[in-house]
């Protein structure tokens, strides 16, 4: 059989065996349902989804169990303090996510009684949720048919099918694709099937076909060459900025500013910076004239658009003096607790260690 005959031998099988496999292999996940016993928590399907928007699920898991221990449904979220939630987020990245969850969870108690609408066209509608995780609630927390495409289903598929168009270009035969093997039964359980079998068996570099409950139907695997797939339009180098961070120090205690509620990082609690942008450098004067030590060695981080390497600059304020401007001292002993996101905090760590060796 050639390649292009085997890959029109796509049939109901494949959600079949995929579903056969999955009762056997599914993930026990926090927020899932055992495979085949109904539906899972709509509030924790909704906050796992945002969360794994983007981070993998051993990034999510602890996060996810802090949120339902403080929040256990939307009512309670929505009544939150902004500045709680933001701090617990802290450490998960893409902060606009923990804001439009906020919302989301406020437009939900009072427009829909605390409750998620049911269809992928209502949920649409709200704050935080677009096509893919639209898809993903309607299916997983309400048993609709709909065609769940994340990375890992887009691997999967563009295997099955042999799908040659690069990334981005192919999504839409993508999707097509999707949709016909999606099961109009057990939609939520086929959607997550297809995440565990790209998150595990059907990997980027390795994938493991042997162990393939869709091997028999998949036109890579055919062809010999299931790691070329999905094909990519290679990006654009990131650009480099560079900027410098500020830790002053006082008997115990360091100096945090709160970010503004535009741009980067917003609404964020931080170290002071000078302020370095995604397109400019930071423009290397102090908050405040101090005695300033650089440290040697710096942080880096990378985001969405650019990378960033940041130089760490400590001083110790000296007592009785005014305080630095818009900001508040916070104990070092509970710097854990400020919610301070992952770049200011591996700035801290590195600060404070060269404290200890001063
Ligand atoms: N990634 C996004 N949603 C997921 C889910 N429900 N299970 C596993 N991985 C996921």
């Amino acid at each position: 059989m050639s390649a292009v005959q085997h890959a029109t031998h796509k049939s109901g099988d494949i959600a079949a065996r995929l579903l056969a496999h999955y009762d056997v292999h599914a993930r026990t996940l926090p927020w899932r349902a055992p495979p085949d016993q109904g539906f899972a928590n709509p509030y924790h399907v909704w906050l796992s989804e945002i969360m794994l928007q983007q981070t993998t699920v051993a990034a999510v898991g602890a996060y996810f169990q802090k949120f339902t221990h403080i929040w256990p449904d939307f009512a309670a979220l929505a009544a939150a303090q902004d500045a709680d939630v933001m701090a617990a987020w802290a450490g998960l990245g893409y902060y606009a996510r923990a804001r439009n969850l906020l919302k989301c969870a406020r437009v939900v108690v009072a427009e829909y009684d605390g409750r998620l609408p049911q269809t992928e066209a209502e949920l649409l509608k709200l704050p935080g949720i677009g096509p893919y995780t639209a898809a993903a609630i309607a299916a997983i927390a309400f048993g609709q048919r709909a065609v769940v495409v994340d990375a890992n289903v887009e691997r999967v598929v563009s295997r099955l099918f042999a799908i040659s168009t690069p990334l981005p270009q192919s999504k839409p035969l993508i999707r097509a694709a999707t949709d016909s093997i999606t099961p109009d039964g057990r939609a939520g359980d086929f959607a997550q099937a297809m995440m565990d079998l790209g998150a595990g068996i059907c990997s980027v570099r390795a994938p493991s076909c042997p162990a393939c409950p869709l091997a028999f139907a998949c036109d890579a695997k055919y062809l010999g060459n299931p790691e070329v797939y999905p094909a990519k339009t290679p990006k654009a180098a990131k650009a480099q900025r560079t900027g410098n961070v500020y830790w002053i120090e006082r008997d115990g205690h360091v100096w945090l500013v709160r970010r503004s509620d535009k741009g980067l990082l917003a609404g964020m609690r931080a170290l002071p910076d000078d302020q370095w942008t995604a397109r400019l450098d930071g423009h290397g004067t102090p908050p405040a004239p101090a005695n300033w030590q650089k440290l040697s060695l710096q942080v880096s981080h990378v985001f969405t658009h650019f990378s960033l390497l940041l130089d760490i600059a400590v001083t110790s304020w000296p007592a009785g003096a005014d305080d630095p401007e818009d900001g508040e001292w916070w104990p070092l002993k509970s710097l854990d607790k400020a919610g301070l996101p992952t770049l200011f905090r591996k700035a801290s760590e590195a600060a404070m260690h060269a404290g200890e060796r001063i």
